[in-house]
């Protein structure tokens, strides 16, 4: 096993790019993932949503950690009834669509209700329920495909095609997404969807997420949400202190509201979503800037994201509820499961829902069509504190 090992990566370094032609990828490892490696960093993937599965970084005492949530068992992630969406793509239009329609070049689309009232992740068809395509590996990069049909999630019509190529150069994870819809006009909006706990479940004190720390600098404004997280069209500004308030000081503690009236029910579910579940607009930053920092004192690992989207997506897993097991690379023990608000989710996207909302000025860069690309392009930088 160990020979072939070396002979995929010496196969993989020689040849760079298997650009197109399925036969050519390797295989998966014997644990059905996929590795790439750069120093400082460690990514393994599963075709299944083209997920990310685990990725290590250095902590503190210059340990590898794995800050990302997901499973030990490849296998598990399609059977897994909950489907959090770990770390995948979901597409074509990610998030909410309202009331389950949209209206585009003057005909009214029905989308199918399977969030409530409301559509998510375009509903049943979803990118990131199925197998993608491998299309190219070398040492540090991997690209997967898909190609889904005009209607194959109900009222999305038009074939598009996407890949996303995820690579890694020290300390940082890259990811670069394209899709086309060569025959409409569609709705198209993407994201990866991580779910990040920086220490690992490995802190004694708590495996909550509140004692990371999270700075916001070009995120004074959020969308006000309704009880069932869909943007309702007003756009709010988070005043210094308050509880959606991450941007007017660096290194706000992530639960510095956790006492206050609002934080049940500040994602709604009539008070039944604590903490986050909403988009926050990245405005006014410079090209490359630094638009979010997640950081934790107890491992003393930051992620610093840049991104081309103009806002993110924070869901602090308040419906996490205890049933999935964390994986055999994370926690104190065994026995240790996903608990509510043990984790954040940070989805850098467009606006949600924008399709729905001409007022936002969000449609030209959300309705694609023949011979136009979407283009998406984040990173994540991971240093200490
Ligand atoms: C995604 O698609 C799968 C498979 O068709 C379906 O079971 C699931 O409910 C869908 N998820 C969402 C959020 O629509
Ligand atoms: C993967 O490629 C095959 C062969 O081209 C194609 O039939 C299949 O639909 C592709 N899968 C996805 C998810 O696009
Ligand atoms: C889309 O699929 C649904 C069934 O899933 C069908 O009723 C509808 O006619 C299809 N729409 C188009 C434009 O093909
Ligand atoms: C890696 O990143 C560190 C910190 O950002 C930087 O100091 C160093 O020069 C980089 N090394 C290479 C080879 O790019
Ligand atoms: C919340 O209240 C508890 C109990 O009074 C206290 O220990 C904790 O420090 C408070 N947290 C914050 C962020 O204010
Ligand atoms: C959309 O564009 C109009 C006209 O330029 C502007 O008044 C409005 O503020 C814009 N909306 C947003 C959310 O940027």
């Amino acid at each position: 096993m160990r020979t072939f090992a070396v002979l995929l990566a010496a196969l993989a370094e020689a040849t760079a790019v298997f650009a197109c032609d399925p036969v050519a990828i390797p295989e998966p490892g014997p644990d059905g993932r996929y590795t790439i490696s750069a120093p400082g960093i460690k990514a393994q993937f599963i075709p299944y949503g083209a997920s990310l599965t685990n990725l290590f970084v250095a902590d503190k005492n210059g340990k590898d950690i794995d800050v990302v949530l997901g499973y030990d068992d490849a296998a598990y992630y399609p059977k897994d009834p909950g489907h959090p969406v770990y770390n995948s793509i979901p597409g074509r239009y990610v998030n909410r669509i309202g009331k389950g329609q949209y209206t585009l070049d003057g005909e009214v689309h029905k989308t199918e209700l399977n969030d409530g009232d409301n559509t998510l992740h375009s509903g049943t068809n979803n990118w990131s329920f199925r197998d993608w395509n491998v299309t190219a590996l070398t040492a540090d990069s991997i690209t997967f495909a898909i190609s889904d049909a005009s209607n194959s999630s109900l009222g999305m019509l038009g074939r598009v095609e996407s890949s996303v190529t995820y690579s890694v150069t020290n300390s940082t994870w890259r990811i670069q997404m394209t899709a086309a819809s060569p025959d409409n006009r569609t709705p198209l909006m993407l994201t990866q969807h991580t779910y990040f706990n920086l220490d690992a479940y490995k802190n004694p004190a708590t495996p909550l997420i509140w004692d990371h720390t999270l700075y916001l600098p070009y995120s004074k404004r959020y969308l006000e949400a309704d009880q069932g997280a869909l943007p309702t069209g007003k756009i709010l500004t988070a005043d210094p202190g308050t509880i959606n308030d991450f941007a007017s000081k660096p290194s706000v503690q992530f639960g510095h509201a956790v006492n206050d009236s609002l934080f049940h029910g500040n994602c709604g579910a009539n008070g039944a979503c604590e903490g986050y579940n909403g988009y926050w607009l990245i405005e006014d930053a410079p090209k490359d800037a630094v638009v979010l920092s997640l950081a934790s004192a107890f491992s003393g690992v930051k992620a610093d994201l840049r991104t081309t989207q103009p806002g993110i997506v924070l869901y602090s897993c308040s419906w996490m509820d205890g049933s999935a097991a964390i994986k055999s690379t994370q926690g104190l023990d065994k026995s240790q499961k996903v608990v509510k608000s043990s984790c954040v989710a940070i989805e850098a996207q467009d606006y949600p829902d924008g399709i729905n909302h001409p007022e936002w000025n969000r449609t030209t860069a959300q309705i694609l069509g023949p011979g136009q690309t979407y283009d998406w392009e984040s990173s994540w930088t991971f240093g200490l504190v």
